[in-house]
């Protein structure tokens, strides 16, 4: 059966099975996702095959207080706090692993981000590792790690928007 496309977090969907490797990750789907998307905290979009979710993502605005951001979004006279985009959260189903779940998650949440920061603002897209692997993963795809903590890493919404205009005009391969 084929997996969905991404889609809003609902009561329908079967979170229970969930396992990405990570329990905070996994348990953070399974108690908080959903009452913090009816809250208005976060927006949490999954993939799901027959309603059993096999990957996810949460997104949300932020700030980020001055000294703590890399030079790349320091440029020009910013308010304080800077405005910012958060994913707080991304991960797949370990038993769906290497199939390019995670790839399409981030695909889809960095195209929301550049959209949403085009109607509203935001400088950079900041997101949360889980662990030194997770930083990794996001600094091979450009993000760069916040001066207090290697685990919060950060991304100019510029960045990501040019990214996505020569990836869609030079090859299928998305974003970098
Ligand atoms: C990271 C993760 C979302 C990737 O999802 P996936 O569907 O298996 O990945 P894809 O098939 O799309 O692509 C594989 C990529 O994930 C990376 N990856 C696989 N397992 C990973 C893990 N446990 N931690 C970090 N990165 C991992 C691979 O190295 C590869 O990245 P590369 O292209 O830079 O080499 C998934 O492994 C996961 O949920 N890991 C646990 C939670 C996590 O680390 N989330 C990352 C942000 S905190």
């Amino acid at each position: 059966m084929a997996i969905s496309e991404p889609e809003p977090l609902t009561a329908a969907h079967d979170v229970s099975g969930f396992s990405c490797g990570k329990p905070s990750l996994d348990r953070w789907l399974k108690t908080r996702a959903l009452s913090n998307q009816e809250k208005g905290f976060t927006a949490v979009m999954v993939v799901h095959q027959a309603n059993r979710v096999l990957g996810y993502y949460g997104l949300a605005p932020t700030v980020v207080l001055p000294g703590t951001r890399p030079r790349s979004i320091r440029t020009g006279q910013p308010p304080n706090p800077v405005p910012c985009l958060l994913l707080g959260q991304l991960a797949a189903d370990q038993n769906y692993g290497g199939k390019g779940i995670g790839t399409g998650l981030l695909k889809h949440a960095l195209q929301r981000c550049v959209t949403a920061a085009s109607l509203i603002g935001g400088r950079a897209l900041i997101a949360n590792a889980v662990d030194v692997k997770a930083a990794n993963f996001w600094t091979r795809r450009g993000f760069i790690p916040s001066k207090d903590d290697p685990l919060i890493l950060l991304r100019s919404l510029a960045d990501i928007a040019a990214s996505i205009t020569s990836a869609s005009g030079s090859s299928s391969r998305g974003p970098s």
